[in-house]
C-alpha cells in the first residue's frame, strides 16, 4: 500500500520539481530555545506555517547567555535530527544584526512570560524594551518584504513598540497574535453547541490580547448561522463564554504552572498561514494589526480586528455590525491599549 504512489509517474523527482521548487525564505524566531520555540520551530520546519511547498532557513535568536545558547545548540541538533525536507539552513545567534539579516518574516517570541496573579501588561516594564532594539535591527537588516508577528507579551503593545522603532518599515507589516484567543473561543462555542470546531467561522477577537479582549459571538457563525440563533443560552454567551476566553491564559498557567506553549506555537503557525494564504470566501480571522482608524479605533494602536488576506496583503473587514453590547466591550479594550501606550511613551520615538 505504502508504495502505491511511486508506481505512478509522481516519483520523488516530480515531487521535488513541483512541490519544492520555491526558493527558501528566511524566518527569524526570537526566544528560540524557550517553551514556545520548542514547539514552533519544528512546526515551521515541517511546513505548518508557510505551507508544505515552502523551504525555509531559520534564524534562531537567543540572549547572549551561556545556558540559553547551549540550549539553542541542543535545539539545532534536534532540528538536524529531524531531516526535514523543507529546512534549508539554521542560523543560531545572539547577534541581532546577524539574526535579522535578510529575513522575510520575524516571529518575536522571546520575552518573559507572566506568572500566576499577574496581568500581561505587568510585563511591559521587563519586556517592552526588548522590542526597541529588535525593531531597530529589523529596520536595518531585514528583507524589503519583512513582516513581523509579535507573540511575546503584552504582544499588542510590544508590537507597537517594535513598529515605532523600525524606521522605514511600513507599519502595516507589524502584527500581534490573537489567534490563540480565536482558537480558544471557537472550541468553547463548538463544545457548547455539540458541533465540530470546523463548523465555527467568522470569529473575530477585537482589541487587546488581554483580559479585556472581546470575542464577538454575535457575528460568529456555526454552520453558517449566527451563534445566538444556535446557542440560545444568552447569559452563558455574554458572561461565561467571554470570561472563559479572556481568562484562558491564566487558567493554563494555574493548571500547568507554566504559560501555554504548544497551543501558542500552533496559533503562531495559524496566523502566518492565514496571512500568507487566501482567506476562504466569506470568512475572516483575528490578528492584531496597525489601526487605520477603522471602527473608530485610535489610529496607530495595534488592535485585533476581523481580517481577510489575499495571500499577500490583508484588509480589515469593514461593515461588521456592532450592537451596543459589542461597542462597549470594544471601547473597554481600546481604552486598555491606550493606557498601555501611555505607559511606554519613553519607548516610542517622537
Ligand atoms: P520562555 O521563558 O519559555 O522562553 C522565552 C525565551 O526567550 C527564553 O529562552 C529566553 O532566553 C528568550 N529571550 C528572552 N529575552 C530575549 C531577547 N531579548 N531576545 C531573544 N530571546 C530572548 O517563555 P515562553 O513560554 O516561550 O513565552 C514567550 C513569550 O510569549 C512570553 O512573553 C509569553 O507571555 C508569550 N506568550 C504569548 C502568547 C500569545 O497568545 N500572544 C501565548 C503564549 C505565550
Ligand atoms: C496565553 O494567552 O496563554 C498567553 O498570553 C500566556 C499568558 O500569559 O496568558
Amino acid at each position: 500500500m505504502r508504495n502505491t504512489c511511486f508506481k505512478t509517474p509522481i516519483n520523488s523527482y516530480w515531487v521535488t520539481k513541483y512541490f519544492m521548487s520555491k526558493p527558501p525564505i528566511r524566518i527569524a524566531i526570537t526566544g528560540a530555545a524557550g517553551q514556545i520555540g520548542y514547539s514552533l520551530l519544528f512546526r515551521i520546519a515541517s511546513g505548518a506555517a508557510f505551507g508544505p511547498d515552502q523551504p525555509v532557513i531559520l534564524h534562531l535568536i537567543e540572549i547572549p547567555d551561556e545556558k540559553a545558547m547551549a540550549a539553542l545548540n541542543g535545539v539545532c541538533m534536534e532540528l538536524d535530527d529531524c531531516a526535514f525536507p523543507l529546512l534549508k539552513g539554521l542560523v543560531p545567534t545572539s547577534n541581532l544584526d546577524e539574526g535579522f539579516k535578510g529575513v522575510n518574516w520575524a516571529l518575536l517570541v522571546g520575552a518573559v512570560p507572566r506568572k500566576a496573579g499577574m496581568e500581561r501588561k505587568d510585563l511591559l516594564g521587563i519586556n517592552g524594551k526588548i522590542f526597541t532594539g529588535q525593531g531597530n535591527a529589523i529596520a536595518k537588516n531585514a528583507a524589503s518584504d519583512i513582516r513581523v508577528l509579535v507573540v511575546g507579551n503584552p504582544c499588542n503593545t510590544n508590537s507597537l513598540i517594535a513598529a515605532n522603532n523600525a524606521p522605514g518599515v511600513p507599519k502595516n507589516r507589524f502584527f500581534a497574535m490573537t489567534a490563540l484567543d480565536e482558537n480558544r473561543a471557537k472550541t468553547q462555542l463548538a463544545q457548547k453547541a455539540s458541533v465540530d470546531v470546523t463548523a465555527v467561522t467568522n470569529l473575530a477577537i477585537w482589541g487587546n490580547h488581554s483580559a479585556t479582549m472581546y470575542p464577538d459571538f454575535f457575528n460568529t457563525k456555526i454552520n453558517g448561522r449566527p451563534v445566538p440563533e444556535v446557542i440560545s443560552h444568552r447569559e452563558w454567551l455574554e458572561k461565561d463564554f467571554i470570561a472563559t476566553v479572556q481568562q484562558r491564559g491564566a487558567a493554563i498557567i494555574k493548571a500547568r504552572g507554566l504559560s501555554s506553549a504548544a497551543s501558542a506555537a500552533n496559533a503562531a503557525c495559524n496566523t502566518v498561514y492565514k496571512l500568507t494564504h487566501p482567506t476562504p470566501a466569506g470568512d475572516w480571522f483575528s490578528v492584531g494589526v496597525h489601526s487605520d482608524g477603522s471602527y473608530g479605533i485610535e489610529k496607530g494602536l495595534i488592535f485585533s480586528y476581523p481580517i481577510r488576506s489575499n495571500g499577500k496583503d490583508f484588509e480589515i473587514v469593514q461593515g461588521v455590525p456592532l450592537n451596543d453590547f459589542s461597542k462597549a466591550k470594544i471601547a473597554a479594550t481600546e481604552a486598555e491599549l491606550k493606557e498601555e501606550k501611555s505607559l511606554v511613551g519613553d519607548l516610542l520615538p517622537k
